[in-house]
């Protein structure tokens, strides 16, 4: 199998799994226990609070443990019925993670502006500042986006929203691992973060809360989490996903030059091979090793069916839900057309990935793109 989907979900790295096996097997205690075992389990967790907070400089009491990313956000987001001021500045590329929470919180009171992006999916702060209101309590924007990688300005937007007194969250899922975050020096209120996008195991993601921000629980029961997530901790999970940050953390410079040269031989090879095609966001400003591009004419779902049966992995932005395709709404919010929409692919390098694998793949897209038009013809 050649995986070029790391933006989707990442392979766990061995140490990770070591790791998780041992406390799988060995540290089998509540962490709310007072014996032995209960305590070992405590400072497992502890230790990854350190090892991430480390990752993104803050301080350990500072990070929340959650089920993933979805629920960080959705923390964030189901927070603002119980704010005073109920109006939430969002933006038109951000994942449904954010989206659709902000629709179903209609429901309960809270409204929220959409601000659009321009043809890179790229925000502009001045339209943040131009629809905050006396009720804007909160602002969400996506540190880099999942699907072309834009990287969004969100230490100018965290500036308008400390201007304002706003709080402000950003969902960094994508961009740990990839180049460097430094809460403090960004002035974030609130950071959504997954573990399986730095491989590390899925179902497991953090919250960065800011000290002196107080925010109520999603989940009630037992006192977990400083009483923010309640629920027998996921021991090894934890653990998993602090050893993974710091294994990123370390690796940071060594892994973003070798994104970035996958990246470049890619886009080299291909253009030499004169295939047919449209690089869609950034040329720079984006994440390392993530490439959205269109063939004209070509339908992706074809194209990954294609590269699929060569035992290759890619995406694309599209949901296929009930038998209809939709074009991807990110796509979609930077201008480009139903129809290009669909015949974009999204790739998604990752740090196991080979320049070999890399001219496997042009060579596979080269060879698919010509039997899907002589078929067609
Ligand atoms: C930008 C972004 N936000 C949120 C999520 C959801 O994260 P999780 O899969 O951990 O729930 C993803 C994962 O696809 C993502 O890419």
């Amino acid at each position: 199998m050649l995986y070029f989907d790391h933006s989707a979900t990442t392979p766990i790295d061995a140490d990770v799994q070591s790791l998780m096996s041992e406390l799988n097997q060995n540290i089998y205690g509540n962490p709310s226990s007072t014996y032995d075992l209960g305590r070992k389990a405590k400072h497992a967790i502890e230790i990854a609070r350190r090892q991430f907070a480390d990752s993104i400089n803050c301080e350990p009491k500072e990070v929340i443990f959650t089920g993933g990313g979805t629920e960080s956000n959705n923390m964030v987001l189901w927070n603002v019925v119980h704010q005073k001021r109920k109006h939430v500045i969002t933006s038109s590329i951000e994942h449904p993670a954010v989206l659709l929470v902000l629709k179903e919180l209609e429901k309960f009171g809270v409204e929220h502006t959409i601000v659009s992006v321009d043809k890179n999916g790229c925000v502009n702060p001045d339209d943040i500042k131009n629809n905050i209101t006396s009720d804007t309590g909160l602002i969400s924007i996506m540190m880099a986006n999942n699907e072309v990688g834009t990287i969004e300005p969100i230490k100018n937007i965290a500036n308008i929203a400390k201007e304002y007194d706003i709080l402000f969250h950003s969902d960094a899922i994508q961009m740990l691992g990839k180049l460097p975050i430094d809460v403090k020096r960004l002035n974030i209120d609130m950071m959504s973060f997954s573990a399986h996008k730095f491989y590390g195991p899925k179902g497991v993601g953090a919250l960065f809360i800011k000290s002196g921000i107080t925010i109520k629980p999603m989940i009630v029961g037992g006192s977990q989490e400083k009483n923010l997530r309640a629920g027998t901790e996921n021991i090894s999970g934890i653990a998993g996903l602090g050893l993974a940050a710091e294994i990123a953390n370390r690796a940071l410079d060594q892994n973003f030059t070798h994104l970035l040269d996958l990246e470049n031989h890619f886009r080299n090879r291909i253009m030499e091979k004169n295939v047919d095609l449209i690089f869609n966001g950034f040329d720079k400003n984006h994440l390392p090793g993530l490439i959205n591009l269109t063939i004209p004419n070509i339908s992706s779902d074809l194209l990954l069916i294609h590269l699929d049966k060569e035992g290759i992995a890619i995406s694309n932005g599209s949901a296929c839900s009930s038998g209809t395709i939709s074009p991807s709404p990110v796509l979609k919010a930077m201008g480009i057309s139903d129809k290009k929409n669909l015949e974009s692919i999204r790739i998604s390098f990752g740090k196991h990935n080979t320049i070999n694998e890399v001219n496997k793949l042009v060579e596979s897209i080269r060879s698919s793109i010509i039997t899907i038009q002589k078929n067609s013809t």
